[in-house]
């Protein structure tokens, strides 16, 4: 977004840019042809998403510099690890990446006395290995119909309460355009229901004529489409996908989708596929599901690290109205953000995405779970006038908000608790 820091290339490893910001190296996927050493470059999502001409790079860099240090001190601040004996072995465990799921269990059993300790040790790992990076994304909701009945979800078919839009082609790719080229996102999200209209040459010419107009990472998130239609949007210029597993217990996901069990199976080897297809995958699960146990999430917490997510998306349940959940409850913020932690502690490398979820559930939500770990933020880049009709549940605090107040806000957020633009890396 506007938030965003140019890194410089200083060498390259297969397909893979090595950028410098400030002192600090990571590694980006690179596509761009005539990209060579000692060029600027704007990398997100560890993709190298634009060449910039390297005035434009340094008068941004000029620009941050100072703001850059400063952030850093201030991150430091706020993630020292407090000297916590009992964390000790987990923390040994995180670092040697072999965390197993009994401690993932006694993560996420931790008493609310110890809380504070859990969650500054796992902000210290994400400090550790990833300083103060933030990646900040668009999300473009452009329909919100469905054909599914899921349980928990305010889009289920069944929902006749529901007033349903589809944006067309043409208003996708405006809500883009503006997203990147005038709000300065270089990652976006585009978000529908599983929604037949869409068909995959429809996907593809939406995909096309993004790209044409602008340049960033695309993300689809439209759930269990063919796996040709996949292999086609990746064709078209999409590099990322966002699909959840939503439970890794099977018994759970059926009972949430109708006793179908084949979905399950099916979903996972999609989001397998993907990943073999070269998408960037993002995915996880739902917290505090009815009927989930902790035993089901420290599982949900290892399929997401078993299928080598490159972002972890997970928030809590919140009940919808309309839908056959509607009497359940949410979890607590502290199990939400226990999660958080646990997550870190299984990949200290992870890039762990806050979800607007968690912000609906708690005000404070995006600060905590920043805090508790997690390092990747969702900005909702959707025409207002849809945005308030995609209700997968109800109370988002986006829903009336304009982007540039969403924006600004986040901005202030991260700067208080000192993280930068600076991309993540793969
Ligand atoms: N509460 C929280 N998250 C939900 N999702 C769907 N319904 C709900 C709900 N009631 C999540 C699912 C889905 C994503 C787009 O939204 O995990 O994959």
């Amino acid at each position: 977004m506007c938030y965003a820091i140019p890194g410089r290339v200083v060498a390259f490893e297969g397909n893979r840019a090595v950028i410098d910001y400030f002192g600090e190296r990571r590694r980006a996927i690179n596509e761009i042809k005539n990209l060579s050493v000692g060029d600027y470059a704007y990398a997100q999502g560890g993709f190298v998403i634009a060449k910039v001409p390297e005035e434009e790079a340094r008068q941004t860099l000029d620009a941050w510099k100072e703001l850059f240090f400063e952030l850093k001190k201030r991150d430091d601040s706020f993630s020292r690890a407090p000297e916590e004996a009992k964390l000790e072995k987990f923390v040994r465990k995180a670092e040697n990446g072999n965390i197993a799921r009994k401690e993932i269990l006694s993560i996420l059993k931790t008493p609310d006395r110890d809380l504070n300790n859990l969650f500054s040790t796992a902000n210290s790992l994400r400090k550790e290995s990833l300083e103060n990076a933030c990646c900040v994304h668009g999300i473009i909701e452009f329909s919100n119909h469905c054909r599914n009945d899921c349980f928990y979800c305010g889009l289920r078919k069944s929902n006749a309460r529901m007033s349903r839009y589809r944006m067309t082609v043409e208003e996708i790719a405006n809500a883009a355009e503006h997203a990147v080229n005038d709000l300065g996102f270089r990652a976006l999200v585009l978000q529908s229901g599983e929604d037949p209209f869409y068909t995959p040459q429809i996907l593809e010419e939406t995909i096309s004529k993004i790209r044409e107009r602008c340049d960033a990472l695309l993300f689809m998130s439209v759930g269990t489409r063919s796996r040709e239609t996949y292999e086609r949007m990746y064709n078209a210029g999409a590099r990322g996908i966002l699909l959840r597993f939503e439970t890794s217990n099977r018994r759970l996901y059926s009972s949430l989708h109708h006793g179908r069990k084949a979905d399950f199976d099916e979903r996972l080897s999609l989001i397998r596929h993907c990943k073999e297809i070269g998408y960037i995958v993002a995915t996880g699960f739902m917290i505090g599901l009815p009927g989930q146990t902790l035993e089901d999430l420290a599982d949900d917490i290892l399929l997401t690290r078993e299928l080598r997510a490159d972002m972890w998306s997970f928030g809590p349940f919140i009940q919808h109205p309309q839908t056959p959940l509607a009497s359940c409850s949410p979890p607590d913020l502290n199990l939400a953000l226990k999660v958080i932690a646990a997550s870190r502690f299984a990949d200290r490398n992870a890039k762990i995405l806050v979800t607007t979820a968690l912000e609906t559930l708690h005000r404070d939500g995006k600060r905590k779970g920043l805090l508790a770990g997690a390092n990747s933020l969702m900005i909702n880049v959707t025409p207002r006038r849809y945005r308030e009709n995609y209700t997968i549940y109800p109370g988002r605090p986006d829903r009336d908000k304009e982007i540039e107040r969403n924006i600004s806000e986040t901005v202030e957020l991260l700067h208080s608790i000192g993280r930068a633009p600076t991309d993540l890396g793969v």
